[in-house]
Formats: C-alpha cells, sequence, structure tokens
C-alpha cells in the first residue's frame, strides 16, 4: 500500500493567539489534498486552543514531550496531559533541541517510546551538521541516532513513527537540500530500516523532509522516491504552506 504523503507544521516558538487563529483558519479554508496528511505543531501553550479551532482531519502536534509520566520536571509537559488535552502527535528530537538544550539520543529515545507507550505518534527528528556532512558523515550520523531509538521500540512500534531527515544546515538558512541530497539520504534510512528493523517497517515508514521548505522547491523534492513529505518550519506560518500540503496536485 503506498505511503500516505505527510506534511508537518512547525511553529516554532512564534505566534500569539491571534496569528495562530489566523493560521489554522487559512488551513481550515483551503482547498487541501485530501490524499495529504497534515499534521500542525503550535507553541505548547496554544495546543489546546490549536486543537479546538483546526480541523479534525488536521492533527495537532507538540514540539516536545517528556519522557517521564509525572513529578518534579518544572516546565516539561507529559505525555498524559497531550493526551489530555486530546493531542495526539509530538514531535521529538528537534535539532534546536540537541544542540541547544542537548538532548542526546538516549534522551530522544526514551521520549520516543513513552510517547508510542502513551499513545500519541511521534515525528523523530533526525539530521547531522555541516560539519559531519562535510566530513561525509551523514549516514553515520543519522543511523546512530535511529540506532538509538531501535533499541526501544519493537517493530509493530514503528507504525507509529513519521521519521524527519532535517539536515542542520538547512534548517533556517534557505539552504534547502538538492533533490539528490534528500533522496539519497531518504534511501539510506529507509535500507538502514529494512535491514535492522523489517523490509515491511522500511516499506511503510514515512520519511519526510524538513530544512528551507518552501512553496518554490516542495514539488521538485515531493517527485523523489523516497521523499514521503516535508516538516515545515517558516513557510508553515504563512499561506504559502497550503501549496506546500498541496505539493503533489
Ligand atoms: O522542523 C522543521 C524545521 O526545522 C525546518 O525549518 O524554517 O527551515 O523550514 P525551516
Amino acid at each position: 500500500m503506498p505511503r500516505q504523503f505527510f506534511v508537518g507544521g512547525n511553529f516554532k516558538m512564534n505566534g500569539v493567539a491571534d496569528s495562530i487563529k489566523s493560521i489554522v483558519s487559512n488551513i481550515n479554508k483551503a482547498q487541501r489534498d485530501p490524499s495529504t496528511q497534515v499534521v500542525i505543531a503550535p507553541p505548547a501553550i496554544y495546543l489546546t486552543l490549536t486543537r479546538e479551532l483546526a480541523d479534525p482531519s488536521v492533527g495537532v502536534a507538540a514540539q516536545n514531550v517528556f519522557d517521564r509520566p509525572n513529578g518534579a520536571f518544572t516546565g516539561e509537559l507529559s505525555v498524559e496531559q497531550l493526551k489530555d488535552a486530546k493531542i495526539d502527535w509530538t514531535i521529538v528530537g528537534h535539532s534546536e533541541r540537541r544542540v541547544l538544550l542537548r538532548e542526546d539520543d538516549d534522551f530522544v529515545a526514551r521520549k520516543t517510546k513513552a510517547a508510542i507507550d502513551g499513545g500519541l505518534s511521534v515525528i523523530l527528528c533526525i539530521g547531522e551538521s555541516l560539519e559531519e556532512r562535510e566530513a561525509n558523515k551523514t549516514i553515520d550520523v543519522v543511523t546512530r541516532q535511529l540506532g538509538a531509538v531501535a533499541k526501544l521500540l519493537n517493530e509493530q512500534e514503528w507504525s507509529k513513527v513519521v521519521i524527519a531527515y532535517e539536515p542542520i544546515w538547512a534548517i533556517g538558512t534557505g539552504k534547502v537540500a538538492t533533490t539528490a541530497q534528500a533522496q539519497e539520504v531518504h534511501a539510506a534510512i529507509r535500507k538502514w530500516l529494512g535491514e535492522t528493523i523489517s523490509p515491511a517497517v522500511a516499506e511503510n515508514t514515512r520519511i519526510i523532509y524538513g530544512g528551507s521548505v518552501s512553496d518554490g522547491n516542495c514539488r521538485e523534492l515531493s517527485k523523489e522516491k523516497d521523499v514521503d513529505g516535508f516538516l515545515v518550519g517558516g513557510a508553515s506560518l504563512k499561506p504559502a504552506f497550503v501549496d506546500i500540503i498541496n505539493s503533489r496536485l
């Protein structure tokens, strides 16, 4: 069965209630490709508002979740609290958290496992730095990041994971990966899944690209065999996000 195309919108730490209402209203009103799965990730404070306003066909994701069920973890959000707020998705392992907040591979893996155990689906972010790419370590890095998660998940649990390959050097820079670069890494990730988890997981797991995706480059990228969608940052805040959702029309 073909993998359903997936477009995520990561608002990051942007927007206030009025601007987020406007973004959600634009998405609700737009003519969207019905074959594309859309999930938007507002700042945590606006998760409930976004869930209430977004069309039921639009998923809502947290941008992060903690790995422990509850307790003295000031500022964190638990899986149970997200489910209580009717949030069914979470992003984990975004490079901005790996780098700025020093979230290591094992922490990201524990978050992934806790989220799935609690009934959430996960957008698992992986990707290399410019230095790692220039040192030809891209595949080593992304497979190391995936390997930490593989230690904790059984084969069935991978059905709850969408992998987002986000080269750090392309995030927020305007320097989008070329179609060849994206396809090469996505194919390597799918190969690793097949060899490490199972051929079925390799075939069925969506591998989406993130890093300066725009309405100007999404169509070409979407034609690549192993590009199953996008995780969009800056462009998800703009009306052009709908064009990215419709990049295969
Ligand atoms: O999570 C998506 C994000 O990292 C990509 O950001 O602004 O380059 O689309 P941007």
